[in-house]
C-alpha cells in the first residue's frame, strides 16, 4: 500500500506529521514545473519551503534570492521546492512577473496547495498565522526522504538564503565526518567531536591540559 498522501483529505488528524527524524510525508502535487511527487527527490537533498503568499514584498525578495544561489545548492547536491496555498495560475503569473520586473526566471517547482493539505501535514499552518496562509517554513530532507531540520518564521520576517545553505552544507559535514558543528560554523571551519556517550570516551578526552572534555574541536588528524 503507498504512504502517498491522498490530497482529498481534510482529517488532519489521520495525516503523518513532519518532525525531524521522521520520514517526510510523501505527496503528488501539481508545480510550475509539472507534476511532482516528493519521495521522485530520493538521492538527492531537498530544501522544501513554503511561503505565505504570491505578490508579496518579502516572498518575492526571497524567492529572488534562492533563485540567485541556485548554483550553490546544485554544488551541494540539493533541489529546491517551494509551496504556497495559492493557485497554480497565480504561481505562473507571479514567475513571469519577477522575471519581466526583476530579470530573474523562478526555475525550480513551486507547489499550488489551495486544500492546505500538504502545508497541513508539514505544520506549515499555524495558529498565529492568517488561517489561509502558510508561514514560512523550511524543511531539510536528506537523500533517504528523512526531515533533517526544519525551521519556521513569521510572515514579516524574510529567511536568509545564505543561512539555509550554511545549515545544508553543516548537515552534511556532520554525516560525511561524524562531527558536530559550533555555533556560526562555516565550510572550511573546524567542528567539534560529537559529545561523548559514555565515560571511557569522556576519559580519552580529558587530555589535562585544562581543555574541556565535553568540548573538543576537531584537530586536522582526528
Ligand atoms: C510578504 O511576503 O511580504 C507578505 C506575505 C504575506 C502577507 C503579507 C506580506
Amino acid at each position: 500500500m503507498s504512504d502517498t498522501m491522498d490530497l482529498s483529505r481534510t482529517d488532519d488528524a489521520k495525516l503523518p506529521s513532519a518532525r525531524i527524524g521522521a520520514t517526510a510525508p510523501d505527496f503528488v502535487a501539481r508545480t510550475t514545473e509539472g507534476s511532482v511527487q516528493l519521495s521522485g527527490y530520493r538521492g538527492r537533498w531537498l530544501v522544501f519551503f513554503s511561503h505565505p503568499a504570491d505578490f508579496t514584498p518579502v516572498c518575492t525578495s526571497e524567492f529572488i534570492a534562492f533563485q540567485k544561489q541556485i548554483e550553490r545548492f546544485n554544488d551541494l547536491e540539493c533541489d529546491l521546492l517551494g509551496l504556497s496555498v495559492d493557485s497554480l495560475y497565480a504561481h505562473l503569473a507571479w514567475v513571469k512577473d519577477i522575471e519581466a520586473r526583476f530579470d530573474v526566471r523562478i526555475s525550480f517547482p513551486i507547489i499550488e496547495d489551495i486544500s492546505m493539505s500538504i502545508a497541513r501535514a508539514y505544520g506549515m499552518i499555524h495558529d498565529e498565522s492568517d488561517s489561509t496562509a502558510s508561514v514560512r517554513s523550511v524543511f531539510f530532507i536528506d537523500p533517504q526522504g528523512v526531515i533533517r531540520a526544519m525551521v519556521h518564521y513569521p510572515l514579516a520576517v524574510g529567511r536568509s538564503v545564505g543561512e539555509i545553505l550554511r545549515v545544508l552544507a553543516a548537515l552534511q559535514t556532520s554525516d560525511t565526518d561524524n562531527v558536530s558543528t559550533p555555533e556560526g560554523w562555516m565550510p572550511g571551519d573546524r567542528p567539534v567531536l560529537s559529545a561523548p556517550s559514555n565515560m571511557h570516551e569522556a576519559d580519552a578526552r580529558s587530555t589535562g591540559d585544562g581543555a574541556a572534555w565535553y568540548y573538543t574541536l576537531r584537530g586536522v588528524d582526528q
